[in-house]
């Protein structure tokens, strides 16, 4: 069978998303996860544009070594050299350059002709030839692009040396059958297209990115650029799961594969999420919480009888764990473990001692601990980040009269005990004004968001929340069964991150000299 070759674009294009702000070791930990799942090219980053994202996409061309690792960069050559020092280590380095080709986007953003733009391009992949025979080339918003000049600029640049041509629906304008007339035409009419793979990358703009992505492939197209949950700039990339599970469900249509080891995918959409701080609408396909539940008592009735009446996809073909165990207080160590390693999680010694403990605190609190309230706590777990300030303690007070008051203790950067207490509108107010007496970093709250993990009334609540500062988001999240507690734990979170970029930032300046 023919294979479609999946470019996962989570970490560049994904982490362009508004709100995104993912540390390294994040980075790092969703590409393994990407590595596991069988995607064929991970792209890291857009190494020129931070030295953060320089380090990621350097330290996960280093340790990853199942899939090939990318670097995208402008076809300029400070950025292809850049691309190309930051994945040079990778078993198999991609560099993807692309360049803006449509009239739109030459005239208003590069102020450059037609010809200007089409010798920029052959410079690039001459250039990047240097270093690499596996070279990516996007001509950017081609969907509103001059088709023939698109059929020139692709004749030119394969001669030059590139081996993959991506088509990318910038915008997300295109329409499902003009997008398959368009690479059918490529096919057509770039003499020696036989000497690249054609690529896709589609977005979201009018909810089509994946029905185009779909119909690029029955004309042809065997590569799909795509996200986790379809995370990405503005509405979104193509999401990875659904273009993955349509190809495999509806292999009757399409008569391809994919290297996608789909038990997988739940796992890696709960990761992107929990990390990313984006959380997965219910009625999501193939992974929201909603996509394997049925409501209605005829879809039930048939179910029951047999599962295939209402559903077409397995839950457990892309890792929507079997059974919703329920443990609590009385469960053993042994059985933990089990359970972790059902949800596919394996740890180490440590690890565990140290999510075990987590587990037994919160089964104090908590009857029944669920299977997503493990995912909490191994979320809770990851989410540590280097610990500048650390909540020791904190005490609130609140209701319909009176006025709510917070008292925090931390443990500061020196292994110092700080205590504190203040005033607030309401209980969280009073948590993170306390804490700011402390912490004296300015910033400002641009999100609070509280969800319940599970049912019930002792529910853990999960809060995530994005602080500004100097223009920068961070992303906060915390859980406990206490929601202001959550609060301040999100809150920590997310001003500990805030001090370690600032840390990373002026060793860096201090390292330049
Ligand atoms: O959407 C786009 O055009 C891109 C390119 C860099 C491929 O993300
Ligand atoms: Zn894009």
């Amino acid at each position: 069978m023919d294979k479609v070759i999946i470019f996962d674009t989570t970490l560049r294009d994904g982490e362009q998303a508004a709100g995104s702000s993912l540390n390294v070791q994040e980075k790092l930990e969703i590409a393994r996860q990407l590595e596991r799942m069988g995607v064929d090219i991970i792209e890291a980053g857009f190494p020129v544009t931070s030295p953060g994202d320089f380090e990621a996409v350097g330290r996960i061309a280093k340790e990853i070594r199942g899939c090939s690792v990318c670097g995208l960069a402008r076809a300029v050559k400070a950025d292809i050299d850049g691309a190309w020092e930051a994945v040079k280590d990778a078993a198999d380095p991609r560099i993807h350059i692309f360049l803006s080709a449509s009239d739109i986007h030459m005239a208003h953003q590069l102020k450059k002709s037609h010809e200007q733009v089409h010798e920029m391009a052959i410079a690039a992949i001459t250039h990047a030839r240097k270093y690499t025979s596996n070279i990516e080339f996007s001509p950017m918003d081609s969907t509103r692009a001059d088709p023939d000049f698109i059929y020139r600029m692709l004749t030119d640049v394969i001669s030059a040396g590139a081996s993959t041509v991506n088509i990318p629906d910038t915008v997300g304008y295109a329409i499902p059958e003009e997008f398959g007339g368009f690479i059918r035409n490529i096919f057509a009419k770039v003499g020696n297209i036989d000497k690249a793979v054609v690529s896709v990358h589609c977005h979201n703009d009018l909810g089509l990115a994946v029905a185009n992505s779909l119909q690029a492939v029955q004309c042809g197209a065997r590569q799909v650029e795509c996200t986790i949950n379809g995370i990405g700039e503005r509405a979104g990339n193509a999401s990875l799961e659904e273009v993955v599970m349509a190809i495999s469900v509806r292999s009757d249509q399409f008569n391809i594969s994919t290297g996608i080891k789909t038990k997988e995918i739940y796992r890696a959409s709960r990761l992107v999420s929990e990390l990313t701080g984006f959380a997965v609408q219910p009625n999501k396909a193939i992974v929201g919480a909603n996509a394997f539940r049925h409501q209605s008592g005829i879809h039930q009735d048939g179910v029951i009888k047999l599962s295939s009446t209402y559903e077409i996809i397995d839950p457990r073909a892309v890792g929507v764990p079997a059974s919703s165990l329920v443990m609590g207080k009385l469960s053993g160590r042994h059985a933990f473990k089990e359970r972790l390693a059902e949800l596919g999680f394996s740890l180490s010694e440590k690890e565990l001692e140290r999510v075990f403990a987590a587990f037994k605190e919160l089964a104090d609190k908590k009857k029944e601990v669920t299977d997503r309230d493990i995912e909490a706590l191994m979320a809770e777990d990851k989410r540590t980040v280097k610990e500048y300030y650390h909540l020791e303690r904190i005490q609130v007070t609140c209701g319909d009269r009176g006025i709510p008051t917070a008292a925090v203790k931390l443990i500061g950067p020196d292994g110092q005990e700080l205590a504190d207490a203040a005033l607030g509108t309401g209980p969280v107010d009073a948590t993170y004004k306390a804490i700011n007496r402390l912490v004296k970093v300015p910033n400002v709250l641009t999100e609070f968001t509280v969800n319940s993990i599970t049912e019930g009334i002792d529910a853990v609540g999960e809060v995530l929340i994005r602080i500004e500062s100097d223009g920068v988001t961070y992303t906060g999240r915390g859980s406990d069964a206490d929601i202001v507690v959550a609060s301040a734990k999100a809150y920590m979170n997310a001003l500990n991150r805030l001090l370690t970029s600032r840390d990373t930032k002026s060793q860096d300046r201090g390292a330049q000299g």
